[in-house]
């Protein structure tokens, strides 16, 4: 078998957020894919690097009373912990801020401009007079121009999921000092896409998922835009040689961590060349489908352009749910790395992971229920049992593995002979399958370990009880080979118990005989329900305020969420006219404009007000209940008012400026 050189990239986490599960998903199917790469003997190497430039590093390191490169700094250990203690081997993880990086960045610019791809127009974006910065959509706030929630940012609701631009916000303000954002124009610099896009067109056929490329064949139908690479001062990121004020936009330079990120690995030129300039590597993206715009457009374009290989593949993943659902901070799904780790052991999402991890960019569901199932049931219950029983059993016996034939070698020689269909589901990703083949396996062992029935041989017949458990050892020997790239310190403790090196892949194809081993020592335990629920309350305490009002927040009626409160119509209503009913000693007749319309609505407030004194006084009125017919007439809508009851009620009103018809928010 020919060695490969292979690099595999993961997209580059930002430096001011904390590594989560759906992060995970990425960074673990990479790590599977690189492990099984290097178990073959490949020569394969996996990068990675905090993306540590732009707008939002450069505000949260000042809220924080930081510079951006303390903030980054802290990321960075952080990072390296959650992902180390996942057990995700990167060759290197580096820094977009580095030295390396801005020298590329320089060049690949260089590179722009020499091809005559570089356009400079000018653009009106709003500005915040009091910050004195351009503000990105993210730091624009306003109501939602569909639903009307209020404090949306500038790019998309939260309340209604519409998505819009700036421009279309209601009232917007700049989300750090409030302030009106005026237009502001400037100039910025473009490289152009369009000259590419034939070969974008060809390239994106062969390198990425047929559902992808079928994507982008319809954006390449049209013509590309060119692409915004500057952004103006302040801004955390490296300045465009030979302007003023200007740095690069963070996605011009954040590809080019991958790059950064293996010469800082490989500072040997011929070395480094051997990976970005040559056609003899292979180099694998793995990203998120949303982001798949950046790395098969524009990056390939630049790549391309700049004299480097282009990427072999790129490999498309889709989001995490948690319970079927988006992952979400209220209901404790939206789980950092580190919290799993108090709770859980990082083996366990490694596992649950590769069993429903396939080659589609479909998303991937962790549904909690089954994750305890699944690992209670297959990892502990069919595979952990096989060694904790075998060896446990073989230690009565003078812990020696015996010979292996007939049905016990036969048993063995099906596990070896999976080797080449779990081979091929590694190598193809599709690591679901590999796991069922696995579980397959162990099924066949523990059902061969119960038919036999070795503890009923131990004293009668010690060497056949030894070549059962030698036949289920070896078998769970194979299974921890195969399951090495998903569970790499599960594995070694396997070879370590069985006094054997750390494992290759070929490894698989070996069968231990009349060999001392080890006495059995604790592999994996079950998890609970209450581990689990532990976590996720710890999540939902993460994720609550930490104001000390909010500590002490106690719901005094049934809970509701913003999006039932925004069912109720609330209006500014004007008193047109009110007359007392006579018929009751409660009920006052009100005649209100609401706007767009006159209504009639009976209100209970005859004790507390003169009729008189009501015409002309702005309400608050519910507009969209159900019309309510009573004894005297049909009542459309509601008046709000506070207070007790009787001659104790206080109409809400607006304060001056409100117009009849107004929706209160
Ligand atoms: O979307 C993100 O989280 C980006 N930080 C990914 C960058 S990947 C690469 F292009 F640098
Ligand atoms: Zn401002």
């Amino acid at each position: 078998m020919p060695k490969r050189k292979i690099l595999v990239t993961a997209a580059l986490p930002y430096a001011n957020g904390d590594i989560h599960l759906g992060h995970l998903v990425e960074y673990l199917q990479a790590d599977f894919w690189v492990r099984f790469q290097k178990m073959r003997g490949h020569d394969c190497r996996y990068v990675c690097a905090d993306d540590t430039h732009g707008t939002p590093v450069m505000i949260n390191a000042r809220k924080c009373g930081l510079t951006p490169e303390q903030l980054i700094a802290e990321y960075q250990a952080k990072h390296t912990a959650d992902l180390s203690g996942f057990e995700i081997n990167f060759d290197n993880f580096y820094t977009t801020h580095s030295e390396e990086n801005r020298k590329l960045a320089e060049e690949f610019f260089g590179k722009m401009k020499a091809g005559g791809y570089i356009t400079e127009k000018s653009l009106a974006q709003n500005y915040c007079p009091q910050d004195k910065m351009f503000l990105p959509d993210r730091f624009v706030k306003g109501e939602c121009p569909r639903c009307h929630a209020l404090e949306q940012y500038g790019d998309s609701c939260e309340q209604c999921g519409a998505t819009y631009t700036s421009d279309e916000l209601v009232n917007p303000h700049c989300s750090l000092c409030s302030s009106t954002p005026e237009k502001k124009e400037s100039l910025h610099i473009f490289f152009q896409l369009e000259p590419f896009r034939e070969f974008l067109a060809a390239w994106v056929k062969e390198h990425t998922q047929k559902e992808i490329a079928n994507k982008l064949e319809e954006w390449l139908k049209d013509r590309l835009h060119d692409w915004d690479i500057s952004r103006d001062a302040p801004y955390f990121g490296f300045p465009i040689p030979g302007y003023e004020n200007k740095f690069f936009y963070v996605w011009l330079d954040a590809p080019i961590g991958y790059i950064s990120s293996t010469l800082n690995l490989f500072p040997e030129q011929k070395e480094f060349e051997s990976y970005w300039k040559s056609e003899e590597s292979e180099l694998y993206h793995f990203i998120g489908k949303d982001i798949v715009y950046f790395h098969t457009l524009f990056w390939p374009a630049m790549l391309k352009n700049a004299g480097y290989r282009l990427p072999t593949r790129v490999l498309v993943h889709g989001f995490l749910t948690v319970n079927g659902e988006k992952m979400s901070k209220s209901r404790g799904t939206f789980i950092r790395a580190r919290t799993f780790l108090k709770y859980i052991h990082p083996r366990f999402l490694r596992y649950y992971y590769a069993c429903k991890l396939d080659a589609s960019a479909n998303d991937l569901d962790l549904s909690m229920h089954d994750f305890v199932r699944r690992i209670n049931s297959d990892l502990i219950g069919k595979i952990t049992n096989l060694a904790s029983r075998g060896i446990q059993m073989l230690s009565k016996i003078g812990s020696r593995l015996g010979t292996l034939q007939g049905e016990a070698l036969k048993l063995v020689e099906t596990a070896i002979s999976k080797s080449a269909i779990i081979e091929d589901h590694f190598e193809n990703r599709n690591f679901s399958k590999a796991m069922l083949e696995i579980r397959e396996i162990a099924d066949e062992a523990n059902r061969f370990f119960d038919q036999k029935a070795p503890w009923k041989l131990i004293g009668s017949k010690p060497e056949e009880a030894r070549e059962i458990l030698t036949a289920v050892i070896n078998v769970f020997r194979i299974i921890a080979v195969y399951l090495r790239p998903v569970l790499p310190s599960y594995s070694d403790q396997a070879a370590d118990l069985l006094a054997e090196q750390p494992y290759s892949w070929n490894a698989c194809r070996e069968i231990i005989r009349n060999k001392k081993i080890n006495n059995y020592r604790y592999l994996a335990e079950r998890i609970t329900e209450k581990d689990v629920n532990s976590m996720i309350e710890e999540s939902k305490k993460e994720a609550a305020p930490a104001a000390p009002a909010m500590a002490s927040y106690e719901p005094q009626a049934a809970e509701i969420t913003a999006d039932d409160f925004f069912k109720i119509d609330l209006r500014v209503g004007k008193i047109i006219s009110a007359e007392p009913v006579p018929e009751t000693d409660k009920i006052m007749r009100l005649t209100v404009d609401l706007g767009f319309e006159t209504r009639e609505i009976f209100a209970g407030i005859k004790q507390a007000y003169r009729a008189e004194t009501l015409i002309g006084r702005l309400i608050i009125v519910a507009a969209n209940l159900k019309p309510k017919k009573m004894k005297f007439g049909t009542s459309f809508g509601m008046v709000c008012a506070a207070g007790q009851g009787g001659s104790a009620i206080y109409l809400l009103s607006p304060d001056s400026g409100a117009k009849p018809g107004d929706r209160i928010h």
